[in-house]
């Protein structure tokens, strides 16, 4: 899904949505067993299904409903097609139709891939870094399941020099969040802080949970950073596979940066000797998103 972006997806929620709502309110007009009603029903189906694609819905569909979704929207791309070459002047339904159209090349896109990935690859490809999160909160067993995957990381000589710390305590994490604004508010380079605040303002996108993967230091220095990426990595590909959305929150570590660090470190239990080497954020997303496009350049293979 490389080639498109947020707001080609945020565009195409909308496109759908709207096309949706023009079948719903065709279909009553329609007779019953006329061949439009029957065209405008297949439509409808097959939109639900894209849009249940590009919103990245918990609703899953079986093979047969998506081989019947790639068929009808694959005929809606040809139909689009077809009538945008009737157009010669830009306009508002010009536009429209474009929007249609891209919207549903992507969920053919999405569906297709979908059908020819595992389950793992799926994943991977679907995961993206959430900066905007509903109030729903992420239950307990969801929440156990991403904590274990974190457990399941691999490590250098299995030293497992890490401590996984799931904050649910909503004052906790707001505590938490004014106290890494303040510190990254008083840098000398405001950039880090700048950013976050064009983002809303808060550290954690109101997540409605904070996981903090705290770390020992290890032998040779440093070593324990790369457990750590794995530990969050599983636990971000976990999360995805669950439907909670999340993002690694590397700026949790300024919360432990000012004068509140010992409190911080006693209130959330890090064993002894340990600090926060990373956050990582967990919820539902306000609007699904993509992640970042995979550049191929960066594969060399010597043959
Ligand atoms: C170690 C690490 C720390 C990160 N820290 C933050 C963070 O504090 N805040 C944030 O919004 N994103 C953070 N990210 C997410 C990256 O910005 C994101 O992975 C990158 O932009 C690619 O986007 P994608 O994850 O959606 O593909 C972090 C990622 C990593 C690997």
């Amino acid at each position: 899904m490389e080639k498109y972006t947020a707001d080609d997806f945020r565009e195409s929620i909308r496109a759908l949505e709207s096309a949706i709502s023009k079948c719903e309110k065709a279909k009553i007009k329609l007779k019953d067993g006329s061949p439009q009603k029957k065209w405008v029903n297949r439509q409808l189906e097959a939109f639900y299904v894209a849009l249940a694609f590009i919103k990245k819905s918990k609703k899953k569909y079986v093979r047969e409903e998506c081989a019947a979704a790639l068929g009808t929207l694959e005929l809606s791309i040809q139909k689009c097609k077809k009538m945008l070459t009737r157009f010669i002047e830009p306009g508002s339904h010009k536009t429209l139709l474009e929007r249609r159209r891209k919207a549903f090349e992507i969920a053919v896109e999405l569906i297709k891939r979908e059908a020819e990935m595992n389950d793992t690859l799926k994943t991977i490809a679907t995961r993206y870094s959430c900066r905007g999160y509903t109030d729903e909160e992420v239950g307990d067993a969801d929440l156990a399941a991403i904590a274990e995957a974190g457990l399941q990381a691999p490590s250098g000589m299995n030293r497992q020099n890490w401590h996984i710390v799931v904050v649910k305590n909503k004052a906790l994490i707001a505590e938490m969040e004014s106290e890494g604004m303040r510190v990254l508010s008083e840098f000398p380079d405001k950039a880090i802080y700048n950013r976050i605040m064009s983002r809303g303002g808060k550290l954690f996108y109101n997540a409605s949970r904070v996981a903090l993967i705290a770390v020992k230091e290890a032998f040779p220095k440093g070593a324990e950073l790369i457990d750590l990426g794995a530990v969050a990595q599983n636990m971000a590909l976990a999360a995805t596979s669950l439907g909670v959305d999340n993002c690694y929150c590397g700026l949790a570590v300024f919360c432990f940066a000012g004068s509140k660090a010992d409190e911080f470190r006693r209130k959330l239990k890090f064993p002894e000797g340990y600090g926060c080497g990373l956050g990582v954020l967990l919820g539902y997303a306000k609007e699904p998103s993509a992640p970042h496009a995979p550049d191929k350049e960066k594969v060399t293979v010597i043959e």
